[in-house]
C-alpha cells in the first residue's frame, strides 16, 4: 500500500551546497533554509561539521546554524563524522541541532575515500558520537553510502548493505538512510537494499536517499513507496553531488519528488509554489538553472504567466 503521507528531508543546504566549487556565502545558505521552511519542509539538513580541509564549503557551519531563525516543528540536522564534529555542533547551546547524521559506507573503498578509515573503524568512531548525542537528547540518523553501487568498487551487494545497517543498529543509531550516492540504482535493486534496512529498523525509521545521476531517482522512490517507505531525502533545485564521488549529480530535486507525490495524492505539507521560490533563489545565487525538471518547467510557466499578464 502506497503511504498517504510522505516526509521529505531537505538536504540541499548540505548535500547540495557542499559540492559547489565557488564559495556560497553564509547569508545565502541561511536565506535558503528560511525559504525552505517557509515552503513547509519540516526536516532540513543544514550543514556538516567535517574537516574544512576536506570540504571547505561547509567551513561556515556554526555561522549558518547561528543565522537560521528556527521555526517550531522543524527538525534541523547536521552531519558529524566524529566526536570532534559533534562537540563543535553542540558547543553553543543556541545552535544545537535537533538531529545529527553519521555517515558510513557499504564499501571499504568509499569509506576510505570519504572519511579516511575502514568501515569497522568508522563504526568505532560513530559509537561515542551516538552515545554523546543520546546523552544530549539528540536523535541520530545514519546514511549508508554507495548502497547501490560504488565509484571505486563497482557493484555493491545487499549483503554488504545489511552488514553496515546491522552495525549501525548495534551502536544505537535511531534512523537508517540508504543512499545511492552515485545514482546508479534501479527500482528492483533499490527495493532489495531497502529491504535489508527494514530487517533491522522499523519502517518509520528507514529512508531513501537517491542521487539522480542516471535519471533513476523517481523510479526508485516509487519502488520504495510501494514497500510503504515514507521518508525520502531530496535537494531543492536538484543541487549537489558528493565531493568523493566524481560525476555524481545531486540528489533528486525536491520539486520533482513533490510533483510526483502531489500527482499521487500523497500529503507532504509542502507548498510547491513556495518551494519553487527557494529553487529560484538558490539557482539565481549560483547563476544557473535548476537541475530539476519540475523546477525548470514550473519556473518557465511562471515566466510565461508574468509575460502574459497585463502591464
Ligand atoms: P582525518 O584526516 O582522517 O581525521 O579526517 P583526523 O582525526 O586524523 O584529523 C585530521 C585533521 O582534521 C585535524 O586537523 C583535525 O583536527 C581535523 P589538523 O590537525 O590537521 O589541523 N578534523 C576536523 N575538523 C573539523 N571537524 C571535524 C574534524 N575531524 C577532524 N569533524 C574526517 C576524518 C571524517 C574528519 C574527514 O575525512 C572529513 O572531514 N571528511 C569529509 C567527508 C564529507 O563531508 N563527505 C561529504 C559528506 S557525506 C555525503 O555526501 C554522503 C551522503 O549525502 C549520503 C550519500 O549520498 O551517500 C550523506
Ligand atoms: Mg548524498
Amino acid at each position: 500500500m502506497i503511504p498517504k503521507h510522505v516526509t521529505l528531508v531537505e538536504v540541499g543546504p548540505r548535500d547540495g551546497l557542499q559540492n559547489e566549487k565557488a564559495p556560497v556565502d553564509a547569508a545565502t545558505k541561511i536565506e535558503l533554509v528560511h525559504l525552505l521552511q517557509a515552503a513547509g519542509l519540516r526536516e532540513i539538513e543544514v550543514t556538516s561539521y567535517v574537516s574544512p580541509k576536506w570540504v571547505p564549503q561547509m567551513a561556515d557551519n556554526a555561522q549558518v546554524m547561528r543565522g537560521v531563525q528556527r521555526l517550531p516543528g522543524v527538525r534541523y540536522s547536521v552531519l558529524t563524522p566524529n566526536l570532534k564534529g559533534f562537540e563543535a555542533a553542540i558547543a553553543d547551546p543556541a545552535i544545537r541541532p535537533d538531529e545529527i547524521v553519521v555517515f558510513g559506507a557499504a564499501s571499504e573503498a568509499f569509506s576510505q575515500r570519504n572519511i579516511n578509515c575502514s568501515i569497522a573503524e568508522s563504526i568505532e568512531r560513530f559509537r561515542p558520537v551516538v552515545e554523546a548525542a543520546h546523552a544530549n537528547a539528540i536523535k541520530v540518523r545514519c546514511a549508508v553510502s554507495v548502497a547501490l553501487g560504488c565509484p571505486y568498487q563497482g557493484e555493491v551487494t545487499p549483503d554488504e548493505v545489511e552488514r553496515v545497517v546491522r552495525l549501525m543498529k548495534d551502536i544505537g543509531v535511531d534512523h537508517c538512510g540508504i543512499a545511492d550516492t552515485i545514482g546508479v540504482g534501479t527500482p528492483k535493486r533499490a527495493q532489495a537494499a531497502l529491504e535489508r534496512a527494514l530487517k533491522h529498523f522499523p519502517i518509520d525509521q528507514v529512508s531513501g536517499h537517491f542521487h539522480d545521476t542516471y535519471g533513476q531517482a523517481l523510479g526508485n522512490i516509487y519502488a520504495c513507496l510501494e514497500m510503504g517507505i515514507h521518508t525520502f531525502d531530496a535537494s531543492v533545485a536538484g543541487l549537489g553531488g558528493c565531493p568523493y564521488a566524481k560525476g555524481a549529480t545531486g540528489n533528486v530535486g525536491t520539486e520533482d519528488v513533490l510533483f510526483m507525490l502531489n500527482g499521487l495524492g500523497i500529503e507532504t505539507g509542502i507548498d510547491i509554489d513556495k518551494l519553487i521560490d527557494a529553487a529560484a533563489f538558490i539557482s539565481n545565487a549560483l547563476g544557473r538553472k535548476p537541475v530539476s525538471r519540475s523546477g525548470n518547467a514550473l519556473l518557465a510557466k511562471r515566466a510565461a504567466k508574468a509575460e502574459a499578464a497585463p502591464a
